[in-house]
């Protein structure tokens, strides 16, 4: 008996040092307390036994089951403890590992162009306006001084939504309003969408950007105007910026002249972005036709005016130089992600 008790603890010290589960573990217990165990096959045993032989027997087989219970318990509460280690283990979080960072957009290059535009003209006491992108003809053209069979109308492709309404070709429309609306003296520019049927290609598009500017006053001279401009490219392209005034024709302005700019992308050699001139033409400009401001109320004896129309397109052309208009409009995350 003795030695068959002896065997059994033997037998369970063995198995208990290679059980690594909890359901090993109760396997265990079963397969050596349980009631078709191996200790109480011994218990069962006992009627064998002599009645005086008994109680010592049985004394022995209680001694043999409390110490094997407590090496049951003692495995079962080291494998608690190890799997609870393990659970720590597996829901540890590293606070030092990185985290994936959102995806952060940034401003478009015209964006960012027209809030430069915006800063450097209110900084000289301009206000902002905005007005309408479907236009009635007689704000985008009559009050312009282009009537029906002007040539300039041919200058500007016109979309036209019907007889008297267009998809607006120039910011300028917003002069006749503005004079309209208030009284001199008037400071404004009105950045905006403006269309024409243009084909595309490197430097076209149906859809670009323009920012009028349009200042009426007593005493308003040219000289008004390059000063204002000349302030404009410096604090755009910084000190010493070349320029160049070349006359022209505007039915809105009398002078005119066009505002070329270095072409930065090629630094006046000739590329594709300026057609082999070295010069970009960023703007037109001119002295407010007097007809214009009689027409929108404006008494041309006492006032006098400049106003000008900045192509956006070409200035980011220029100040990121980016060789193509169309990188402008496909929206590819490639070229966008390089203004953030
Ligand atoms: N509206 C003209 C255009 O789209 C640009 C322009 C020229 C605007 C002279 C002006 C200006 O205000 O004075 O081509």
């Amino acid at each position: 008996m003795k030695e068959k008790i002896a065997q059994i603890q033997e037998l369970l010290r063995n198995e208990l040092s290679s059980c690594e589960s909890m359901q090993a573990l109760d396997a265990l217990r079963v397969k050596v307390l349980g009631k078709k165990g191996e200790l109480t096959a011994l218990l069962r045993g006992m009627g064998q036994l002599s009645p005086e032989e008994r109680p010592a027997a049985g004394q022995m087989i209680n001694d043999a089951r409390e110490k094997m219970t407590a090496m049951l318990e003692e495995k079962l509460s080291a494998l608690k403890k190890l799997e609870q280690q393990a659970a720590l283990r597996r829901e540890t979080i590293d606070v030092t590992q990185p985290c994936p960072m959102p995806a952060a957009g940034s401003e478009h290059p015209l964006t960012l162009v027209m809030n430069e535009l915006v800063d450097c003209f209110t900084g000289m006491g301009f206000e902002v306006v905005e007005g309408p992108e479907v236009e009635l003809d007689h704000f985008n053209f009559e009050l312009m001084n282009i009537p029906k069979n002007h040539p300039a109308r041919d200058a500007q492709d016109t979309f036209y939504i019907d007889d008297n309404i267009v998809l607006r070709t120039h910011t300028s429309p917003m002069q006749a309003r503005t004079m309209l609306s208030r009284k001199p003296p008037i400071r404004i520019i009105c950045p905006g969408r403006v269309y024409r049927a243009d084909e595309v290609d490197a430097s076209h598009s149906p859809v670009f950007h323009q920012m009028e500017g349009l200042v009426v006053d007593k005493d308003v001279t040219m000289a008004d105007l390059r000063g204002t401009l000349n302030a404009f490219a410096e604090r755009l392209y910084g000190k010493g910026i070349t320029t160049r005034f070349r006359p022209s024709f505007f039915p809105f302005t009398e002078p005119s002249a066009e505002v070329d700019l270095t072409c930065v992308n090629c630094h006046g050699k000739g590329c594709r972005v300026c057609k082999g001139t070295g010069w970009i033409e960023v703007l037109g400009c001119g002295m407010v036709n007097p007809k214009v401001l009689e027409m929108c109320g404006i008494d041309s004896t006492v006032y006098s005016g400049f106003a000008f129309g900045i192509g956006l397109e070409r200035i980011a052309m220029q100040r990121y130089s980016i060789p193509d208009m169309r990188l402008l409009y496909e929206g590819d995350m490639r070229f966008l992600g390089q203004f953030r």
